[in-house]
Parts: structure tokens; sequence; C-alpha cells
């Protein structure tokens, strides 16, 4: 098992550690039982991670003694909403949680920001500890504290920043993980390549055959180095006044195409889009060389992932949806552009006909 620490300055949270492995749900309840000792342990999941997991972590706690209880809610994006949160605080309630319960996320990224969510506002707070097993979870939304749910208006509008007190990536749970969800982990972690790291970029490059199997070396490599940039970025800009803002790349027009789609590209579609539209801009103004745009289309397309927006989404519609974008600046959307593939910056000044440019070209 691998351990990476989180260093935070006491500011607003504490320091904890992620920690990697394969096959560690063993460990894990161990050290959920030595390092966040509490009166009970509430698992929050959603019903298909509940049957393939849940079912059995939660027998595993009690097996050492737990006083430990299982919630899980309808699976899906549509459940993160606010009527999820009043049922399973609700539910806590019935199950007698208090402020001496650890809440224990169980899921992908919709049941990690909800535990998360609660954790920062049931009874005024209570500690959560993150299980990811969805790869974006593991990589990305499980780490660094943004937890949120959505409303009618778009995702993720309502939320705190509330760090876990540890998190534990097991990376047995990707081989239950549908083709589709898998897909989504794998545009993240090209992200992470793109905004940091040219030697891991180049290892997918040369590997993608062998990540696309979840060969286990491979896999607990790259999961470790993605964690390892996280954790680096959360600690120089915990609250996302700057740096942290480059892992949105690829998210800004990626949400924009999602929203447009009515949620018929998934997320790791939009942001796989949305990384070569970025890439296409900054080569447009002269940022980048054309050849490593080149480059990360041919790392998506080589993930499997699109590489042509659908004909049917309309420009003008994708432009409008960019200007909803809550991470925007009065009038100015922050599309993180590159230098170089592994030199992200922030530029808030892409004009309207270069987006609109970019998304004509690359429609199908
Ligand atoms: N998923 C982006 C972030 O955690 O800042």
């Amino acid at each position: 098992m691998r351990s990476i620490k989180v260093n935070l300055e006491k500011k607003y949270s504490s320091s904890y550690e992620i920690r990697i492995g394969n096959g560690i749900i063993d460990r894990i309840a161990l050290l959920v039982a030595k390092n966040h000792k509490a009166d009970k342990y509430a698992i929050i999941t959603d019903d298909n991670v509940a049957r393939l997991h849940g079912k059995n972590f939660l027998a595993v706690l009690k097996n050492i003694g737990l006083n430990a209880d299982m919630i899980d809610f309808p699976a899906g994006e549509a459940s993160k909403n606010i009527g999820t949160i009043l049922d399973i605080s609700d539910k806590l309630l019935k199950l007698g949680a208090d402020r001496t319960t650890c809440l224990i996320a169980l899921g992908g990224g919709v049941a990690g920001d909800m535990t998360g969510f609660i954790a920062s506002v049931y009874m005024r707070g209570v500690p959560y500890v993150q299980i990811p097993t969805s790869l974006v979870a593991q990589v990305d939304s499980a780490i660094g504290g943004k937890t949120a749910i959505d409303l009618p208006a778009g995702k993720n509008l309502l939320g705190t920043f509330n760090q876990p007190s540890e998190v534990f990536a097991d990376l047995n749970f990707l081989n239950t993980l549908p083709a589709k969800e898998f897909e989504n982990g794998l545009a993240e972690i090209i992200k992470y390549g793109i905004i940091d790291d040219e030697k891991m970029f180049i290892l997918l490059e040369d590997n993608m055959d062998a990540v696309k199997q979840k060969d286990p070396v491979m896999m607990l490599k790259i999961v470790e180095n993605c964690c390892r940039i996280k954790k680096a970025i959360i600690e120089i800009d915990e609250r996302e006044q700057g740096l942290r803002r480059i892992l949105n790349y690829g998210h800004t027009l990626g949400h924009a195409l999602e929203a447009v789609s009515d949620y018929k590209l998934s997320h790791g579609e939009g942001v796989a889009l949305g990384m070569i539209a970025a890439a296409r801009i900054s080569a447009k103004k002269n940022y980048l060389d054309a050849q490593e745009a080149t480059r990360i289309e041919e790392i998506i397309r080589l993930a499997n992932l699109p590489t042509k927006i659908p004909g049917f989404l309309p420009a003008g519609e994708i432009i409008n949806r960019l200007q909803m974008d809550k991470k925007k600046k009065g009038d100015t959307i922050h599309f993180v552009l590159l230098k170089k593939i592994g030199m992200p910056f922030i530029n808030g000044g892409v004009a309207n006909d270069i987006i609109g440019e970019v998304i004509e070209e690359m429609k199908l």
C-alpha cells in the first residue's frame, strides 16, 4: 500500500493521508478503526456500489467490532440534489448518528461529493473519509475537499470546501467499473499528463493498451502519480484562488458540451473534447506548437475517447453555455491554455470567434 500525505496549513484544514493499493479492503477497515475512532460509522453509497461492494465492506467493519450502518441512494448524477441530502440526513437521524459519528463516502464522484457536503452541515459538521471506487474519484474528486450538489441551473452550484480525514483508493474496485466510467477516468489521467507531467504523458502514449486493460502495476503507478500531482496543487492552493484552476483544463468547454448535449455526452467525453479544443485554441494563439496539440488529440484517440464534436450541437449554444460557467470572473471566462505539454496557464481572454472557429473545425 502506498501512502501520500496532503500537507495542509492549519488555516482551513488538517493534513491527511491518501492510501492506494490493490485488494486492501480489510486494511482499510482496520485503518478506519484505528485512525478515525467514532461511536458510529455510516457508509453512504449508491445502490449499485452498495450491492457490489457496500454490503461486503459493511460486514468487514462489523467483523472488527465497529458499530456501522449503510445508507444508499439511487445511482446517478440525477440523485446529486438537495432532496437526496435531506433523505440521507433523515436516515442518519433515524440511525442515531450524532457528532461522534464518522461518515464513509463509498463510491464515485456523486457519493463522494454528497457525503462531503452532508459532513459539512450535519449537526454543524462531522468527520468523513473517502473510499473512492471510480477512477475519476480515485485520481480527482475524492482528493481536495470539493463537495457539492447540483441545482436545476447547473452542476455543483451548491457546495463547500471540506477536506476528508483520509482517502483510501483500492484499485480492485476498478474491475467492476462500467467501461464508460473507466473512460471518464482516463480523460482525467490524460489531463494530469497535459497540465503537469510530460513524462507521464509519454508513459501514457507508450502504454495506453496496458492502461486500458487495467494492468495492475501500470494502474498503481499512474493513480499514485495523479494523486501526487493533485496533492501538490492542493497544498499550494486549497481554496482555488489561482493554481488549482489548472485542474479544470478541458473542463470549461467540456461542461458546456455535456450540458448542451443534455448529458448524452459523458463527463469524460466532454473533457476529452474540451482538452483538444483548449490545445487548438493555444496553438491558434501561438502559445503552443501545433504538433503538441496533435499529440494531445492522438492520445485522446488512443484512449478511445472522442476527438470530434457531434454535429448536432450548435456552436452558438455552446458559447452561450460557456457564459454561465461558475468559474468565470465578471464577463471573463477562465480558459486553461498551454505553452507546452506540462506547462499550462490561465487565460481570461479568449474571444468568442476563436472558440467558435475551433468548435466548427472539430465538428463531425
Ligand atoms: N476537480 C477539480 C478540483 O478538485 O479542483
